[in-house]
């Protein structure tokens, strides 16, 4: 079974979630970076990924574009769909609900929300005096891992593909 990852990220958290979400599933998974101008064959993909990161409460709008412009092949495929932030009063079904169309949440086998990190190596001065102003936001690292392999997990039960071995178990 022929998984896709496709991710938009703004200092890289998202990126290293969807990595840890490959090394998870294991085979015959790719990555891609979504951007607004590039074009995408997912035509020979059995299950596609979509994750972003919330900024200023919104998902990156590339995000928003890549599942609009290819609903109709996405409404095709086993789907899954996940965020990363890191205010901790977030609710986790309105932020899906914000980010992603509400067809394809219902047509997704997983949702979910694995945390954030604040990267401030890589913040301009903006974002480092938006992050700073927004109290709510946690400080430290906070991905969840757990829940990145429970996602693994929940697509590799719920997909339909006999030939889909499953995720990887680190013990
Ligand atoms: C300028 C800025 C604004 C942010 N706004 C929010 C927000 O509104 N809600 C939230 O939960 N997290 C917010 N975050 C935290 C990010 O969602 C979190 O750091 C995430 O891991 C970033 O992922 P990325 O590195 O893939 O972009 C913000 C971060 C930055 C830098």
């Amino acid at each position: 079974m022929k998984t896709l990852i496709a991710y938009s990220t703004t200092l890289g958290c998202t990126e290293q979630c969807a990595s840890k979400l490959k090394e998870d599933i294991g085979e015959d998974v790719e990555m891609v970076r979504i951007s607004r101008r590039r074009r995408f064959n997912l035509q020979q993909y059995d299950t596609i990924i979509v994750g972003g990161s919330i900024h200023e409460g919104m998902i990156q709008r590339s995000v928003h574009k890549f599942c609009d412009s290819n609903l109709a092949v996405l409404m095709q495929k086993q789907i899954g769909l996940f965020i990363c932030c890191m205010d901790s009063d977030a609710n986790e079904q309105e932020l899906i609900a914000q980010a992603f169309p509400d067809q394809l949440i219902e047509h997704a086998l997983a949702s979910g929300f694995f945390g954030g990190e604040l990267n401030i190596k890589k913040m301009n001065l903006l974002q480092k005096i938006m992050t700073r102003k927004a109290a709510r936001l946690k400080k430290e690292p906070d991905i969840d891992f757990e829940r990145i392999l429970e996602f693994a997990r929940k697509i590799y039960e719920l997909g339909s593909d006999d030939n889909f071995e499953g995720p990887i178990v680190h013990m």
